[in-house]
């Protein structure tokens, strides 16, 4: 299996490009379903999820093509199946979202419930209770979600959580649906307002997008065409912390910073000063000069719980004890025992992170667990003294494109190596 031998330590400067934002770019591509025709996807980001999904597509019947690396033509001349099977939904959960999309075009759709996952229980009880309110009927068996409609009729649905998978897969669902579909405490990620902007230059009738009341009036027929996926933030967010541990000669290219509000906000507090330049962000202060904060995650707009691992590798650097409550998943603290390992003194009770702040981490072998976690030891690892051997990168290539290429660019000692078992 692949793993990542990093030499910490090296001076790391130069730009670095922030991508195609990866959860924005899966739901979209989801949405190709929802309308026979012509798709063309630009600044999609070449990750491994994203081809795991297009595996999905093509098994239902779409055509599924790279034009360049980052621009998929997706064709769509009818469904042959409405079925996603266990084995292609149990290694990314992203791609029960198809469901939504498939009963839009089909009335009808089967799909794998998506199973455990490693960081929480991550249910899809409000997704289904979207669709039953549809019109659908929803039976479970042998693991699968089975959804049938006569007719989708437009609905009052109001989420007890802003689910951000449910919001999308309700709002596909309901783009074709019979009348006016009002959706409350709906998600109002970045991504799910990128899923409705398409939506709309397709021609569906979507309004409050970007806000937790989502109207959608169904529409006969849309129209397929081009669209670009808007920048990733968490990876924006997860090189900004780069950038502080260079001391600022580490530099953000592509970053919209209304979507980093809540976190360079926490970094303000803790005393960054935020450099801009055009289409340029980064961060000089000096480590020593940061004070600990108090982190909790929260659906958008408020810390993104895919930036508290990243955030956590920072905290163990920053003088005094800073805490993290993590509020969106259960067992998201998968990280801690890795970054302890690399001298982090982490205590951990239940949903709270307690991070005493160290001069400097170890070199150690560990272990991703999952993508946002591996990059949070990547970048410590960066910083430590000596090498440092992570193992299970394949969780990073989920979501990170070509992160060792853009590692050594800035001057990173980085290499993929092959190691046994893990
Ligand atoms: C998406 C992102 C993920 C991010 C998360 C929260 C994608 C592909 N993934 O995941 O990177 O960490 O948003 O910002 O976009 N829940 C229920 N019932 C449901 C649905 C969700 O209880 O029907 C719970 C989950 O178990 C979890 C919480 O709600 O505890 C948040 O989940 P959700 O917002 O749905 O996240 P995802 O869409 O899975």
């Amino acid at each position: 299996m692949d793993a990542y031998r990093i030499v910490g330590g090296k001076s790391l400067e130069g730009v670095i490009e922030i991508g195609g934002a990866k959860n924005a770019a899966l739901p979209i591509l989801c949405a190709t379903l929802v309308e026979k025709g012509t798709y063309i996807l630009k600044n999609v980001p070449a990750l491994k999820d994203i081809k795991t999904l297009s595996k999905v597509l093509e098994k239902l019947g779409l055509q599924v093509e790279n034009l360049d690396k980052n621009t998929l033509k997706v064709v769509n001349t009818g469904l042959d199946s409405v079925e996603a099977t266990y084995d292609l939904v149990k290694t990314m959960r992203a791609s029960f979202t198809v469901m939504g999309p498939i009963i839009a075009h089909e009335k009808k759709a089967k799909v794998s419930l998506p199973g455990g996952c490693a960081i929480g229980a991550r249910p899809v009880d409000l997704h289904l209770k979207g669709f039953e309110a549809l019109g659908c009927e929803i039976q479970i068996h042998h693991g699968y979600v089975e959804a049938n409609a006569k007719e989708l009729k437009g609905a009052r649905i109001v989420l007890d959580f802003p689910s951000v998978g449910a919001t999308e897969n309700i709002v596909m669902a309901a783009v074709k649906a019979k009348g006016t579909t009002v959706l409350e405490n709906a998600a109002i990620e970045p991504e799910v307002e990128d899923l409705c902007n398409f939506l709309v230059s397709m021609g569906a009738k979507i309004t409050g997008i970007g806000t937790s009341k989502i109207t959608i009036e169904g529409v006969e027929k849309l129209t397929p065409g081009e669209y670009t996926i808007i920048p990733d933030r968490i990876e924006a967010g997860t090189y900004l912390v780069l950038s502080i541990l260079s001391k600022g000669k580490v530099k953000v290219r592509g970053a919209i910073r209304e979507h980093l509000d809540s976190f360079l906000a926490k970094l303000e507090e803790m005393g960054c000063e935020i450099k801009e330049d055009k289409d340029l962000m980064w961060i000089e202060t000096a480590i020593e000069n940061l004070k600990p904060v108090r982190v909790k995650t929260l659906p958008h707009p408020g810390f993104p719980t895919d930036l508290q691992a990243q955030m956590m590798t920072l905290m163990t650097l920053v003088g005094g004890t800073s805490e993290i409550k993590e509020t969106i998943f259960e067992n998201r603290f998968m990280h801690v025992p890795e970054l302890n390992r690399m001298g982090a003194k982490i205590k951990t009770d239940g949903n709270s992170a307690w991070i005493e702040g160290v001069k400097q981490f170890d070199s150690a072998e560990v272990m991703a667990s999952d993508l946002r976690a591996g990059a949070s030891l990547v970048i410590a690892a960066l910083f430590a003294e000596g090498e440092t051997i992570v193992t299970r990168i394949y969780h990073i290539d989920r979501g990170y494109e070509i992160l060792e290429d853009k590692l050594i660019k800035l001057g990173a000692h980085i290499e993929r190596i092959k190691v046994e078992g893990v």
